[in-house]
């Protein structure tokens, strides 16, 4: 693996997989007597948080301590961020604490990249979303669920079918996982008002459909986003209303998917705009799943890019 997880890009299908093998084993792990590993002890791990999260902060937060890393916390409000300090200065004076990982989430587009092209840091870099581009743990940990309710595509998705339904436009979840899922073999299909789907989506290896209801029995897999509404400066449907009329996974369209098709949802979420409670709390939902999912994929992340001890040896430690 390379040092930095900027893109799903820096990724092979191989790499991807490794990862997921990774926190299959960590899973194992956490379920036995040893909750806490050893394998980072010594380290440091930087949440650098310049947009807001509850779910990839407190993840990466968790997964760091259950390595064993030290962890600091940085978020842009109430740091000398508002009094005009720079994204440089900030990351040099980060680096000075000892960093050997920054996680870092950044409203530009492009922030993760910079930072690790910059030269100004030297630890690992990993992109915890920038702006509309990427997320890519996200994805990792999206495809960790599938797999877990899936057995049968372990190897390979191909044969896999999801539909990503929604604010496809302002989504970076998307973007990662369209790249993902296609690279471990899935058929994908977005699914969204015209106005939601990005201009270049026809060079994207997926389906478009403007059309929920003739896509949502065909999938195995159904990816609710975000309506994005602090990235939305014009207006890009009618009301609400009509988007979860059109789009919104309401009580009908929940009854409409395969029996063993799940729900997914990278939270956090609008509900009654674009996903109903009923929707969300079904037994179909696996939106809670995703969120522990989160904690190992990201364990398995800082494991493969800070360099652990090998896990077995941890396993008889
Ligand atoms: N899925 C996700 O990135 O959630 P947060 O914004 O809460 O981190």
């Amino acid at each position: 693996m390379k040092k930095h997880l900027l893109s799903i890009n820096d990724l092979s299908a191989s790499d991807a997989l490794e990862i997921l093998n990774t926190a299959s084993e960590l899973a194992k792990i956490s379920d036995g007597p040893m909750k806490k590993l050893p394998t980072l002890r010594g380290r440091t791990v930087v949440n650098l948080f310049f947009e807001d999260s509850t779910r990839t902060r407190i993840s990466f937060e968790s997964a760091a301590k259950r390595l064993s890393a030290d962890v600091i916390n940085f978020s842009a409000k109430g740091s000398s961020v508002s009094k005009g300090e720079s994204l440089k200065d900030t990351a040099q004076t980060l680096q000075a604490m000892g960093a050997d990982a920054v996680v870092i989430r950044h409203g530009a587009s492009g922030a993760a990249q910079r930072l690790a092209d910059s030269g100004w840091i030297s630890a690992s870099v990993i992109n915890a979303g920038d702006g509309t581009h990427e997320h890519p743990t996200q994805a990792l940990l999206d495809a960790y669920t599938i797999r877990s309710k899936f057995p049968e595509f372990r190897e390979s998705f191909a044969g896999l079918k999801v539909g990503i339904v929604g604010d496809i436009l302002h989504s970076r979840v998307a973007r990662s996982n369209v790249l993902l899922l296609t690279k471990l073999g899935a058929h994908v299909t977005l699914i969204a008002p015209p106005t939601l789907i990005p201009v270049g989506v026809t060079d994207w290896k997926v389906d478009v459909s403007y059309d929920l209801d003739s896509v949502i029995n065909k999938v195995d897999v159904l990816m609710v986003l975000r309506v994005q509404s602090e990235r939305m400066a014009d207006s890009f449907f009618p009301s609400e209303r009509e988007y979860s009329r059109g789009y919104g996974l309401d009580l009908a369209r929940l009854n409409s998917l395969k029996s063993k098709a799940i729900v997914m949802h990278p939270g956090p979420m609008n509900r009654g705009l674009e996903i109903s409670a009923e929707s969300a709390d079904s037994h179909q939902s696996v939106v809670l799943a995703q969120v522990s999912n989160g904690v190992l994929v990201r364990m398995a992340v800082l494991y493969q890019l800070l360099g652990g001890a090998a896990l077995a040896g941890e396993v008889s430690a």
